[in-house]
């Protein structure tokens, strides 16, 4: 039973999730106090890339912390920042050859925010000050990356507190609105952006900001790489900044270093980084830009812009051993390998339950989108929560999912699936069979609560109705 701690209770008490405690972790497993094990699936949401308790890591976390924890970047340059700053301009590739180090996601985009802002303002277009983005989309929470998020049910309570954002159409490839083919749709998501800009005034229109292979928003949607395509010309030809927000599927997780790196004609200006970069041993972010806007800004003042524990050594060292394993045991390649394979465990899933319509993602960055009924794609309705149930069972199985409801569910539910990055066979092996029981499971419990009617024996081609 979970204690009423002063930190838990800022979250809903909730019977559907009674959060076990940890006592330690290993590799892409964690165990409980009690000594339960957990296979943790989706890298906490999508984080521990490298795998808990990494000695090597472990190892460079102490000697910097004995050496120098933090020197203030005000007055000291350090070897770890310099070294990490190098690092990410080799692997993210030549226009991305500038890092400005944060500690999280949500701080890294507020940063691309107001970097592109700033450049606009030396270029002397002061009017440009609007970031477009898609809905839904999710690009962190504080409140500059939240006026760029689109989820109507956020909106709803802190709308009056930020300056909306403009929004356009998400590139939905499994709910497509209706009079629509696949194709057509990706036309009109991208043909949205540009009417958008228009409308709003290319003059006052700063930066597109999306995240080019979807997180908790969309559930690991890859749009078509003609839609990557018309998004980069649009904004060239508006005089837009381009910003990946790669916090999710950066740092190697969708088989690339970068998720941009699978479009090439497609290139962002600004890329975000974060969750992977310090893979759960550190709180670190990263906006990566193109030097000659980095040196514009700097001629002009410098950015005005900064926190803290920007580029501290502790965590810049700590971030670079991340990357050093990340090359010493080849995980980029891995999670290449390794996602189709991850795709048809769970496509195989989708044949024999009746509540995932869709298997989508890139790399070993997936989702299930889970549907009350496969044919008409009908969600659940809300009050059936029915993600919040999957990871409840998920949990009895042993096994942790990341899921979490936007927009009011008004676009779908879904459940992410991104092991790390140093997955083998058998865990994915794992994580499929367990994943099995556990909507076994939750059908049977919506049978049982005559939530779903129909045959108990589950299969693609066995309807079950609501
Ligand atoms: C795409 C994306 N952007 C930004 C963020 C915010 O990152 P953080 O939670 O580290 O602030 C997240 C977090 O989930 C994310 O998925």
């Amino acid at each position: 039973m979970t204690d009423n701690t002063a930190i838990q209770s800022f979250y809903a008490a909730s019977p559907a999730v009674d959060l076990p405690h940890i006592e330690r972790a290993e590799g892409p497993y964690l165990w409980d106090r009690s000594g339960r094990r957990y296979v943790d699936a989706a890298s906490g949401p999508v984080v521990t890339n490298i795998g808990h308790g990494n000695p090597h890591v472990v190892e460079a976390i102490a000697r910097q912390a004995a050496t120098c924890a933090f020197a203030s970047r005000t007055a000291f340059v350090s070897d770890a920042n310099q070294a990490l700053g190098e690092r990410l301009a080799k692997l993210c590739g030549p226009g991305h050859d500038r890092a400005f180090f944060t500690s999280g996601g949500s701080e890294a985009v507020e940063a691309s925010l107001k970097f592109a802002r700033q450049v606009a303002w030396v270029r002397g277009e002061r009017k440009r000050w609007k970031v477009i983005s898609r809905n839904p989309s999710y690009h962190g929470s504080t409140l500059g990356a939240l006026s760029v998020t689109g989820d109507e049910e956020i909106d709803d309570l802190f709308g009056p507190m930020m300056r909306q954002m403009p929004k356009v159409a998400t590139p939905f490839t499994y709910r497509i609105p209706e009079g629509y083919t696949p194709q057509g749709w990706q036309e009109a998501a991208a043909a949205d952006l540009e009417q958008t800009i228009l409308r709003e005034g290319p003059e006052t229109c700063l930066a597109f900001i999306l995240e080019p292979i979807g997180g908790l928003a969309t559930g690991a949607l890859v749009a078509s790489e003609a839609y990557y395509n018309a998004v980069r010309r649009i904004c060239s030809r508006h005089g837009l900044l381009l910003i990946y927000d790669e916090v999710m599927s950066g740092a190697g997780r969708s088989g690339a270093f970068l998720s941009a790196h699978h479009w090439r004609d497609a290139k962002p200006d600004l890329v975000v980084l974060a969750k992977g970069l310090g893979a759960g041993y550190t709180p670190l972010g990263a906006m990566m830009a193109p030097r000659d806007l980095v040196e514009l800004v700097a001629a002009a003042g410098g950015f005005l812009h900064g926190h803290t524990y920007v580029a501290n050594p502790l965590t810049c060292a700590t971030g670079l051993a991340v990357l050093d394993e990340v090359e010493r045991q080849n995980l980029i390649q891995n999670a290449a390998r390794l996602g189709p394979k991850l795709s048809e465990i769970l496509r195989q899933i989708m044949a024999h339950s009746p509540i995932v319509g869709d298997v989508r993602g890139l790399g070993l960055l997936m989702a299930i989108e889970v549907v009350a009924d496969q044919c008409t794609k009908r969600p659940f309705p809300l009050e059936v929560e029915i993600t919040k149930r999957i990871a409840r069972l998920a949990m009895k199985h042993g096994l942790i999912i990341y899921a979490r409801r936007t927009s009011h569910g008004k676009f779908g539910e879904w459940i992410m699936i991104g092991p790390p990055l140093n997955a083998d066979e058998e865990l994915l092996g794992e994580i499929g069979s367990k994943l099995q029981a556990c909507l076994t499971d939750c059908v049977d419990e919506l049978l049982n609560e005559g939530i779903l009617t129909g045959g108990i024996q589950a299969g693609a081609e066995l309807r079950h109705s609501i």
